[in-house]
């Protein structure tokens, strides 16, 4: 069934593009050919719900969220995680967290937890702080409005930079003059990361639209599997041709001249240009550097961090459960999501990395297009 909308919302793409604009920018995030945002609150604004990405690829699950224990839950298990989403949800956070309490102290409590469920995409502390600021001016019986208002006005304000970071990167992917425009990610960057579009895969998602001859080499992205689990799946939903590749394929790759560029997402970056992002970024930013491969960021002006420059981040880079390490999800010979362990050392597992800014090509920004150094003008 899915195969089947998919292979005709292809077709008139390619053959009707011009006609079909607005069903191409209004519903692209389709899951078995229904729009979806990784998140939305209910009608009476009590709670929210989300997709369940601890089930992806093997289950689409839907999970209401009713209580800050709830959403804080939510953020450090990753059942929503990419820097964009993981703000919009914290902000959600707060708003269900003022259903329960709205005074000071509450609202102070809540900000807490909510920044400290993840340390390292800055979107999370720029979300919740920017809800924070504006209900402790706000008096408190009008507090719970004004919450949900403002985090849907976020999940809205992150669509819309997601649609116009796809249509500036589609200008760079454009310059590559070739029959077949091959291009590797990292994680997942794509809508699953954000409200919807996503943001390194929001080029690719335009560039497939326009009719581009495109095709994805998705790093698996260990230990969690992001790409595997979650690009893949996306790409998969849209028919995008992609071929999965282990986290060290991609220097080879490389060298054959079988990439023609690297486009990943960011979860915080400094404001002269280094970009923190999942754990193994660096190495693809190292080797595109060798091969004189472009290597490009894209993320909203919240990945930016105002008090992040140079060598000296004062972040936490997450280190997480050395279990993510040991064990791998699948399914079992009856199809049930399991566990199974495949190691019985200790193990490190630090979640993301750096890379400097004399490694990346562009930002691609809601704004713009910049070059890493000259970043900081976005925040102006
Ligand atoms: O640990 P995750 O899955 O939350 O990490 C996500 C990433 O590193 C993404 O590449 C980044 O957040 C960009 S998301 C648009």
């Amino acid at each position: 069934m899915h195969f089947y909308t998919t292979f005709i919302h292809n077709v008139i793409h390619r053959y009707c593009g011009h006609f079909f604009i607005t069903y191409k920018e209004v519903k692209f995030m389709l899951v078995d050919g229904k729009q979806y945002r990784t998140i939305w609150p209910n009608k009476a604004l009590s709670e929210v719900t989300i997709i369940d990405q601890t089930y992806l690829p093997f289950e689409f699950k839907l999970r209401p969220l009713r209580s800050l224990n709830e959403v804080v839950e939510a953020i450090k298990k990753m059942r929503v995680r990419g820097a964009p989403l993981i703000g919009v949800a914290a902000a959600y956070g707060m708003a269900i967290a003022l259903m329960k309490n709205s005074t000071d102290k509450y609202l102070i409590e809540a900000k807490k937890l909510l920044i400290q469920s993840r340390p390292t995409a800055v979107n999370l502390a720029w979300a919740v702080n920017f809800v924070f600021d504006k209900l402790k001016k706000e008096p408190i019986d009008t507090r719970i409005s004004l919450a949900w208002r403002l985090a849907n006005e976020l999940a809205d304000q992150d669509v819309r930079n997601n649609l116009r970071i796809g249509e500036l990167g589609l200008k760079l992917i454009q310059k590559v003059n070739k029959p077949q425009i091959n291009i590797l990610t990292h994680c997942n960057a794509g809508w699953l990361a954000t409200i919807d579009y996503g943001t390194a895969l929001s080029p690719i998602y335009k560039a497939f639209r326009e009719g581009l001859n495109i095709h994805v080499w998705v790093d698996e992205t260990r230990p969690r599997n992001q790409g595997t689990s979650l690009t893949a799946w996306e790409l998969n939903q849209e028919n995008i041709p992609h071929t999965i590749i282990t986290d060290s394929a991609g220097g080879l790759l490389m060298q054959r001249g079988d990439v023609d560029l690297v486009l990943v997402g960011a979860d915080r970056i400094s404001i002269d240009g280094n970009v923190c992002n999942k754990i193994g970024t660096y190495l693809k930013a190292l080797a595109a550097k060798q091969s004189k491969i472009p290597f490009y960021v894209a993320a909203p002006t919240s990945t930016i961090d105002p008090n992040y420059m140079g060598q000296n981040n004062t972040f936490d880079i997450e280190c997480r459960d050395e279990d993510e390490v040991l064990k791998v999800k699948g399914l079992d010979a009856k199809n049930n999501i399991t566990e199974v362990k495949i190691g019985y050392s200790s193990a490190y597992n630090p979640a993301f990395d750096i890379t400097p800014s004399n490694f990346v090509g562009k930002i691609i920004c809601e704004k713009g297009i910049y070059n890493p150094r000259d970043i900081k003008k976005v925040l102006k």
